[in-house]
Parts: C-alpha cells; sequence; structure tokens
C-alpha cells in the first residue's frame, strides 16, 4: 500500500453550488465534493462491539453517499483523568486507527485523521467557545451526570471534573463545523452536542451574515440504540461489560461465557427476546439465522452453551478476516503513522481556508 499525498479537491470551477446560500470562500474547495459526513471516536480503550455497531458501522456504511470524514477524537480522551496515562492514550490511538481500516476504512476516499493534527480545530473551539452561553456547558447531559454521580457518591459536586469535560461539547462543534458537515452518525447520547453545533452555528452565521458553517444533523440509529453488555446493561466500558471486537478466539468464547443469563435448564423452552446472548446474535445475524435461533430457544431443549456458541460463530464469521487485518496493523503502528498523516494533509486546507475566512470575518487580521 502506498499512500501518496494527493489533493483530492479542486480549487477551481463554475459558480453554481447547493450551498450554502450566502457565499463563502470554502464553497469552491468543496464544489465537486459529496455532502461530508464526519463521526469521531474517542480513544479510551479497545474498541468493543458496543462501538462498532452504534459509530463504525453506521459510519463506515455512509461512505457510498457521502464524503466521509472519520476521526480519532484524542484531544477528547485527554478529559478523562484515567486517560492522563501516555502509553494507554497512545496505544489505544493506534487500537482505534486500526480497528476503522481494518473494518472498511478507506483512506484514499475518506478523510482520516487524528484530531489533534489539525491545530484549527483548537483555535476554532476557542472562538466558539466565546459564542456558547456557559449556561448551555451546565445543562450538557455528560457534564450533569457526573455531576450528579458525584453528589450520589457524596464527593464534592466538582470531584475530577475539568475544564476539557466542561467544554467537551464546544471541541465537538469544533471537530464538526471545521468541515461543513452535513450528517453526523452518532449513537443517542450524543444527540444534545449535535443540538449545540447546530446553535452556535446558527448564531454564528447570524450574527455575522455570512453562511461560514453549514447546519449538521445528527444521524441516529434506533435499531443499535441499545446494545446489551455482558451484564445486560448498555454495553459501556464504564461498566466493564464489554466484548471487544477483535478478541481471538478463546478469549472471545471466554468472554461470552460470562454473559448473565437466568437460570433455566437445558430442557426448558426459553424466551429469546429477553435473553441477552440473542439480543446480541440478532444484531450480527441474518434475519433467517435470527428467527431459526429463536423457534430453538422456544421448542426447548437449547441450553445456555448452546446459545452462546451460536453468538460466538456469528461473531466469527463476522470479525474473522477483519481481525487478520487488524493484527497486521497493529504489529506496524508506523503503517498507522503514515496513514493518518495523510489524512491530515488532506484534511488541513480545508480547515486552514476556513479558519481563515473566519478570522477575517470575526475582525482578527
Ligand atoms: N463525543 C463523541 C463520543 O463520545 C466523540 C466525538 C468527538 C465526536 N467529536 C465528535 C463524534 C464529532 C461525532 C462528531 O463518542
Amino acid at each position: 500500500m502506498i499512500f501518496e499525498v494527493r489533493v483530492f479537491y479542486h480549487q477551481s470551477g463554475s459558480k453554481s453550488r447547493e450551498w450554502p446560500g450566502r457565499a463563502s470562500n470554502t464553497d469552491v474547495i468543496f464544489e465537486g465534493m459529496k455532502k461530508v459526513s464526519l463521526t469521531g471516536i474517542k480513544p479510551t480503550g479497545t474498541p468493543h462491539l458496543g462501538n462498532y455497531l452504534g459509530a463504525i458501522r453506521p459510519a463506515l456504511e455512509l461512505a457510498q453517499t457521502y464524503q466521509p470524514f472519520y476521526f480519532i477524537a484524542d484531544y477528547h480522551a485527554l478529559t478523562l483523568t484515567a486517560m492522563h496515562n501516555a502509553p494507554a492514550l497512545r496505544e489505544s490511538i493506534y487500537q482505534v486507527a486500526a480497528t476503522w481500516l481494518a473494518l472498511g476504512l478507506n483512506p484514499e476516499e475518506a478523510c482520516f485523521y487524528k484530531q489533534s493534527d489539525i491545530p484549527e480545530i483548537f483555535e476554532l473551539n476557542w472562538i466558539l467557545s466565546c459564542f456558547t452561553p456557559k449556561g448551555f456547558m451546565n445543562r450538557a447531559h455528560s457534564y450533569k451526570d457526573k455531576v450528579a454521580k458525584n453528589v450520589a457518591d457524596g464527593l464534592d459536586s466538582d470531584e475530577n471534573i475539568n475544564m476539557g469535560l466542561f467544554g467537551y461539547p464546544c471541541l465537538m462543534d469544533a471537530d464538526i463545523l471545521m468541515f461543513k458537515s452535513h450528517v453526523i452518525p452518532v449513537g443517542k447520547d450524543q444527540k444534545q452536542h449535535i443540538e449545540f453545533a447546530r446553535d452556535v452555528a446558527h448564531r454564528f452565521n447570524n450574527h455575522y451574515g455570512k453562511d461560514l458553517f453549514v447546519i449538521p444533523e445528527p444521524m441516529i440509529r434506533e435499531e443499535t440504540d441499545v446494545i446489551p453488555g455482558l451484564d445486560g446493561r448498555k454495553m459501556s466500558k464504564s461498566y466493564g461489560n464489554t466484548i471487544e471486537i477483535f478478541l481471538e478466539p478463546k478469549a472471545l468464547k471466554k468472554k461470552i461465557g460470562s454473559i448473565v443469563t437466568n437460570s433455566q435448564g437445558v430442557e426448558e423452552p426459553k424466551d429469546p427476546d429477553t435473553c441477552n446472548v440473542f439480543k446480541l446474535f440478532k444484531l450480527f445475524a441474518t434475519a433467517d439465522q435470527s428467527a431459526d435461533l429463536a423457534a430453538r430457544y422456544r421448542a426447548g431443549g437449547l441450553g445456555w452453551g448452546h446459545a452462546k456458541a451460536e453468538l460466538h460463530g456469528v461473531l466469527e464469521s463476522t470479525f474473522s478476516e477483519a481481525r487478520a487485518r487488524y493484527n497486521v496493523l497493529m504489529a506496524d503502528t508506523a503503517l498507522i503513522d503514515k496513514i493518518l498523516a495523510y489524512g491530515a494533509a488532506k484534511a488541513r486546507p480545508v480547515a486552514k481556508t476556513l479558519i481563515e475566512e473566519i478570522r477575517e470575518t470575526i475582525g482578527i487580521p
């Protein structure tokens, strides 16, 4: 694989444009490009099935219809004190990058970069933070949940909350608005963040009377809304109930073995719809496979061990080829560095052009 830096958009062309209504210099850059879909993933651990279904798969599917921008939100990870650990952060960045690439991200077609490689994002973060009412941040779910947890635990309400965490949504606005993103495939928990981005984009555009920012739309997948973890709660690193995407077969078997089931015996008929094993199976199987397994649950004679073996089978057939690619990439992090640098070289001129126009607009010569 050779990843040479190639400018993928053209800088001249006709005046016809679909959007935005009021002229902005970056229209020229974006002309001829499909509408942008953008998504970010925080490197805070090894990617798991919840990340795959909720973020990675839907985002990769959008590459058919949109110009995709995918990035590793590495500076977002720093809002968590647990990630104030250089080897852990570095490892997670590589794992996230290798995961997306192994699962089919095409770095030639997409812009795939690290957030930290685009300094303009951080400049825009500052500018947007000056256009964001503090009250909005007070009401951000992500922040409020942390405060509520501190209070419930009898701690000071600000315990472990740094300014980065408080201002997290502003940085996310900058991630999104920097590239004139139209659609943002995210989980439901991120909906409010997209609303903030829409609000600040409107506020800014209206204030200066120029459509510098595109108003982004969230794209939320309801069917993969809640992906059950090992204990049946939402799969989340913070609950410690995740199944990592690229576990080797043996480790995967062990993980699946720890999925919580009830104490029904082998012969008893079982309800697939209340079973965590079946819920996960269904997310990866075809409709026929799901109907077949559901019938076997209801008929009796299917033990939890059998059901778990079915889940193992469907996960293996979904991920074993990608796992081989993942392992190759993880053994060659220099290649990952090269791919990400290539992505940053494509994305950065877009960011530079917009930030220059913003500076001019706001009166910073
Ligand atoms: N906040 C997102 C998450 O926790 C990650 C993220 C950062 C993001 N910036 C983004 C997602 C921009 C979409 C668009 O999952």
